[in-house]
């Protein structure tokens, strides 16, 4: 039988610290009000450099190292993610790439801040029906770029930041003994960011409207998010053969220090087997959990043979949780480590080299272009004609008279 052990963790945060003084700066609101409501007390902040991707990246390799693996050995790349490099390609795709990944699958999951637990799951599930033999499953978010910095209901609480963890095969027991998925997109309405996908391309209307940012509401999302907490760990554990007393430690998605303690109460379980680090990265989504784990091993919390369960809980709604045996890591040799960082810069070097190629291919050996075929003319709407939703509806396909809201319109520029 084939198990899934995670053998690696790392993360990565932006240098840049936002303070909760720093946020009552841009809105109506105060240092003590978001410690006593949330237990948030700082955040990390994605500098202009720093991407969803470049997150990752740094995150990945942390992981690799603490694996002791490369890009090359790994066979498949998830990131899961809410705030994605582009529509497309993947994140995942421009990981893989950076890593040398070049035997790898590579996709994003978009499950909210459950993302990483419904990644490991399938990464774990990859493993085990023999598809794959090492899997990097990654968090990443880049939340400040879908903030709305005039929200004190929303700004005060989200941070950026990546952690990842290495799945490896291993014929001994323990790994990841069990996942569960659930969503109810019923609450689709209470956590969400209306524009910029296909039933709300982005206008100028909506950006003067900030419907591109996040809109959630709280108290709403906070009493899902204590149910879910309780029946997800319940029923994870149970299926892992487990009682809640045997955990040594829970690592739940860092939203709020009040959620978790509201679901420690109902669990009965005391607050010191959760990790919480909520107050230094503020709620993370999607990163949270992986930077967690990769704290919770650091500072001694977590250690092999620790029994483990980690539990999402997000926009959708999602909500997800895993049973973990946690497995010694195989950190990478001083020697391996200088070779690993070579192959990352030749990474990056064929990566250019296969742009340049593909380019010259063109160029020297000419590819061969689908005929022309002059288009059919059509009647076209002046204007897009707005359908019951107030949207612009496009004009039949081949159009590009008629002018269509471009989807790219950029982000406004906070200073926060
Ligand atoms: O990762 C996905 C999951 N997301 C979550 O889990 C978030 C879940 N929700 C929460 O964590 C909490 O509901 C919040 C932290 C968002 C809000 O805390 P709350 O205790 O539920 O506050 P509330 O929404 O009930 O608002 C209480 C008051 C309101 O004023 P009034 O209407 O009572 O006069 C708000 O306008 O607090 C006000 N308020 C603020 N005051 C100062 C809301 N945000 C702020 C703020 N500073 N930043």
């Amino acid at each position: 039988m084939r198990y899934a052990h995670i053998t690696g963790w790392g993360k990565y945060v932006p240098e840049r610290i936002m303070s909760n003084d720093d946020i009552s700066k841009l809105v109506d609101t105060t240092d003590a009000w978001i410690r006593e409501r949330t237990g948030i007390g700082e955040r990390h902040v994605a500098g202009v450099d720093d991407t969803t991707a470049s997150l990752s990246i740094n995150a990945a390799i942390a992981a690799l190292d603490g694996a002791g693996l490369v890009g090359a050995q790994i066979d498949l790349v998830i990131v899961a993610t809410s705030t994605p490099e582009h529509f497309f390609p993947s994140t995942a795709s421009i990981v893989q790439d950076a890593l040398g990944a070049s035997h790898a699958g590579a996709f994003d999951l978009s499950a909210a801040c459950s993302g990483f637990v419904y990644a490991l799951s399938l990464g774990a599930d990859a493993i085990k029906a023999g598809s794959a033999s090492a899997v990097l499953v990654i968090g990443a978010e880049t939340m400040s770029r879908v903030t709305n910095w005039k929200d004190r209901n929303t700004c005060v609480l989200f941070g950026d930041g990546a952690g990842a963890v290495v799945l490896q095969a291993s014929d001994r027991p323990g790994g990841v003994l069990s996942t569960m998925l659930r969503s109810d997109g019923s609450g689709s309405e209470l956590l969400i960011v209306p524009a910029g996908g296909s039933k709300m391309p982005i206008t100028p209307d909506v950006l003067a409207q900030d419907l591109q940012c996040i809109q959630m509401n709280g108290r709403e999302v906070f009493r899902f998010a204590t149910r879910a907490i309780d029946r997800s760990l319940r029923e994870v554990v149970h299926r892992a053969g487990w009682t809640l007393q045997q955990l040594d430690l829970i690592v739940p998605h860092q939203a709020n220090i009040r959620i978790i303690e509201a679901a420690a109460r109902s669990l009965g379980i005391p607050m010191e087997r959760f990790f919480c680090n909520v107050q230094r990265y503020g709620n993370t989504s999607a990163a949270s959990i992986p930077i967690a784990l990769t704290e919770a091993v650091a500072n001694g919390r977590l250690r092999a043979n620790d029994r483990v369960a980690m539990v999402g809980f997000g926009a959708g709604l999602t909500w997800a949780a895993a049973a973990v045996e946690w497995s010694e890591g195989r950190a990478l040799s001083r020697s391996k480590r200088t070779i690993s960082r070579i192959g990352y810069g030749l990474a990056n070097m064929r990566s250019r080299a296969r742009r340049i190629y593909r380019r010259a291919e063109d160029r020297i050996f000419g590819v061969e272009q689908p005929e022309r075929t002059p288009a059919p003319i059509r009647q076209l709407p002046a204007k897009p004609q707005p359908n019951g939703n107030g949207h612009p509806v496009l004009p039949p396909s081949g159009a590009s008279n008629g002018k269509i809201a471009s989807h790219t319109a950029s982000q406004p520029k906070l200073e926060p």
